[in-house]
């Protein structure tokens, strides 16, 4: 049974929204007549988010929120419904890198990663939660990454570990959520051409990265897919179909898969 939500004359409050999947995520929910609130660490990128929503003929409000605060996040809740009476939509999209050798990566890298790709969902969950289950209905975005469903690259260990997370814990809520009224989508992209380079801290020597060898699309096709699935109250999204064979080959015989990868690894 899926949840299928209307976002014409809805309002959605998206994290992340001044650059990539979370502007193209924006102006696609505009498009399909839903106010937006775009909220981002950047303040002036949230704002130009904005901007571009109302260039489009959208309804667009703007906010400084980090992820890692919670009062932020109230705060964006607070906008979201003095501005547009209503919160249907909320879209947990922030995710930053460390990479680098397993053994070069401080604590205090793996707890920027934590925080921001994984707690920040938690601290989302406690502030607007309550809000779509005392109406019923409303739809939740978790941008996760298709190094949620499979580990690529050992050179970025806690991206895969809280990206994994989000999809466990997507499939966990999702269950919660659904006999309430409450649709929720996990976004899964292969590469996406955004700014994402700017959240990667380096640690010790440079690695030969190892990403999936999936096509790079643009946000804007990922923004499209995520509107989509919304309406349709689709649960996964995922930029490249070759990840569903992928998946398949490991569930037919988990053994023979990871061997496949290190012996790729040690041919590399
Ligand atoms: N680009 C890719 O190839 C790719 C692939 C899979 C998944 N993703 C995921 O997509 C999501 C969006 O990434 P993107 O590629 O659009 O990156 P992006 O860098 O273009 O946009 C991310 C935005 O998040 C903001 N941000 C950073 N820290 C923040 C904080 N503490 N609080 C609030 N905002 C903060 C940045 O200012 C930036 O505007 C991330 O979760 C990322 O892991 C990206």
């Amino acid at each position: 049974m899926t949840i299928p939500f209307d976002l014409n004359g809805g309002a959605a409050v998206i994290t992340g929204a001044g650059s990539g999947i979370g502007r193209a995520s924006a102006l696609s929910f505009a498009a399909r007549g839903c106010a937006v609130v775009a909220s981002d660490l950047d303040g002036a990128r949230a704002d130009e988010t904005a901007e571009l929503v109302r260039a489009a003929g959208g309804e667009a409000a703007s906010l400084a929120v980090d992820v890692s605060n919670h009062e932020d996040l109230e705060a964006l809740r607070d906008l979201g419904i003095s501005r547009f009476g209503r919160i249907d939509v909320v879209m947990n999209n922030v995710g930053v890198l460390a990479m680098g050798p397993p053994e070069s990566l401080p604590i205090e890298a793996w707890q920027r990663v934590v925080d921001l790709n994984l707690m920040s969902v938690a601290r989302s969950n406690l502030v607007f939660l309550p809000l779509l289950l005392d109406q019923g209905r409303g739809h939740i975005v978790n941008t996760a990454s298709a190094s949620g469903l499979l580990a690529y690259g050992f050179d970025r260990l806690p991206y895969v570990s809280t990206k994994h997370a989000v999809v466990g814990l997507s499939e966990a809520l999702a269950l919660y959520l659904a006999p309430q009224g409450v649709g929720l989508t996990c976004v899964c992209p292969s590469g996406v051409i955004t700014n994402i380079l700017e959240q990667i801290s380096f640690h010790g020597d440079a690695t030969t990265p190892r990403a999936p060898q999936h096509p790079l699309v643009g946000p804007d096709v990922v923004g499209e897919l995520v509107a989509d699935a919304v309406v349709a109250g689709q649960f996964l999204v995922v930029t490249a179909p070759e990840i569903h064979d992928e998946l398949r080959e490991r569930a037919n015989d988990p053994e023979a898969y990871m061997q496949r990868m290190i012996k790729e690894q040690l041919d590399a």
